[in-house]
């Protein structure tokens, strides 16, 4: 049976078959028309939880992330499926917070994320593309994931946090095994190791970089971090630690998710490449069209504090409210031909995030990273093409490719 004839409410949007190959986006279509506020019953792997409301127009996203008070980040954790992090562990970053916590330690965070001190990396950044791309040189075929995506971000957001290039392969493995841990193939040992094995891991590696900042200060953000205050107070070890767990989750896997797709979709629509290629100041509207089409987060979720109503639909106190990007990003009544792939179109989009107190602290440098990338790489090798079929990892979470095999064509000079 085809997504499209399935009856919809025996759709679980968690159905590992049905995300094989990445978000089931004509699902989501349905959806949008035919059910913009639906309740998934059937958890699945966690069927000890509840269910949720998924939301998938963009109007609908906007009115529960702009209002804190009646969906709360904090109170069940921001993830369809609560169990998958322990809430407690979730809670204990910013991202599950609701104000006044959450805006405390946003503000400081924030310093190290001004537009200012962003564009300062674009040279670093800039290096570091093309050192990774020099590293092709010779070779006929890659892995745009692991040969440029992965190793680009994982330094970029390592050298920010002031993590020693020795120890960047450490940490981005580290990170996408627990970001993936439903994957068998990411993760082969399953949940469980998780939380006996990687997290405390994390923990001590970041817990040793703090000791060391606190007693050497440097220009990076942990040593921002360490030394910052907030009317007077510093923040606590386990508010830096986890806020430092969260950028380098949020930092490794998002942008390079984003830019495996961008590239993806070029080379899937060798009209809109050949535009681009034209006229490379189309650059900037790509990311914006890729970041739309392909948001690098499938959801985040949203509890109920009150009895409300979402689009005429009564939501009780307590229920799960499930923002899904991927649904909103391809709405008909916010975009034209929103199936369609088009580097000129610019879009306003809200794959960083709907509005209100949670959006993206990184976006300004997840946009300058996908800038670098797709100039640097598409300049460089303008007849790329793909070299057998992309996979996708398994998850209703992140939306991101496991392979993208290319051929590279010749080094333009
Ligand atoms: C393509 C890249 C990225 C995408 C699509 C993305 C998407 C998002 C989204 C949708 C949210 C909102 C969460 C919510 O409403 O509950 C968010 C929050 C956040 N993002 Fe990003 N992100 C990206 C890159 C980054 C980078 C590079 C960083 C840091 C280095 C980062 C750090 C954060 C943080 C800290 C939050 C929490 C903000 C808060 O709770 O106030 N993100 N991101």
């Amino acid at each position: 049976m085809s997504e499209q004839e399935i009856p919809l409410d025996e759709i679980p949007a968690f159905d590992e078959e049905m995300w094989a190959d990445g978000p089931p986006y004509e699902f989501f279509k349905r959806l949008r028309s035919e059910c913009p506020v639906h309740f998934t019953a059937d958890m699945l792997d966690f069927p000890d939880e509840p269910g949720f409301w998924s939301l998938t127009k963009a109007e609908d996203l906007r009115t529960v992330s702009r209002d804190w008070e009646t969906f709360s980040s904090e109170r069940g954790g921001i993830l369809a499926a609560t169990g998958a992090l322990p809430l407690e562990l979730m809670q204990s970053m910013f991202i599950a917070m609701d104000p006044p916590k959450h805006d405390r330690l946003k503000a400081l965070f924030q310093r190290g994320f001004t537009p200012k001190r962003i564009a300062m990396h674009e040279d670093e950044i800039r290096q570091i593309v093309r050192e990774e791309l020099d590293k092709l040189d010779g070779q006929e075929t890659c892995e745009i994931v692991h040969d440029i995506a992965q190793p680009v971000v994982a330094r970029v957001i390592c050298g920010f946090m002031g993590i020693a290039d020795e120890d960047v392969l450490i940490w981005s493995d580290l990170i996408n095994t627990i970001l993936a841990a439903n994957d068998p193939d990411v993760n082969p040992e399953g949940l469980q190791s998780i939380m006996e094995r990687d997290m405390p891991l994390v923990f001590e590696k970041a817990q040793a970089l703090v000791n060391a900042r606190r007693e050497n200060p440097t220009e990076d953000l942990t040593s921002v971090l360490v030394h910052a205050e907030v009317d007077g107070e510093k923040l606590e070890d386990h508010e830096i630690i986890m806020g430092f767990f969260l950028l380098m989750a949020a930092g490794n896997d998002s942008t390079k998710s984003t830019f495996s797709s961008a590239v993806r979709a070029l080379l899937e629509h060798p009209d809109q490449k050949a535009k681009l290629l034209a006229n490379m100041d189309l650059v900037p509207s790509t990311v914006e069209e890729s970041l739309r089409m392909f948001p690098a987060f499938a959801h985040f979720r949203r509890t109920a504090t009150k009895d409300t109503v979402i689009n005429g639909q009564e939501i009780k106190e307590g229920d799960k409210v499930v923002m899904w990007y991927i649904g909103a990003g391809r709405d008909e009544d916010e975009f034209e031909r929103a199936d369609e792939f088009d580097v000129e179109r610019n879009p306003t989009h809200q794959s960083f995030g709907a509005g209100g107190r949670h959006f993206c602290l990184g976006s300004a440098l997840a946009r300058l990273e996908l800038k670098i990338l797709l100039e640097e790489t598409f300049s460089r090798y303008p007849e790329m093409e793909l070299d057998g079929t992309p996979t996708h990892v398994v998850s209703g979470f992140v939306n991101q490719l496991k392979a993208l095999p290319v051929t590279l064509g010749p080094r333009a000079s």
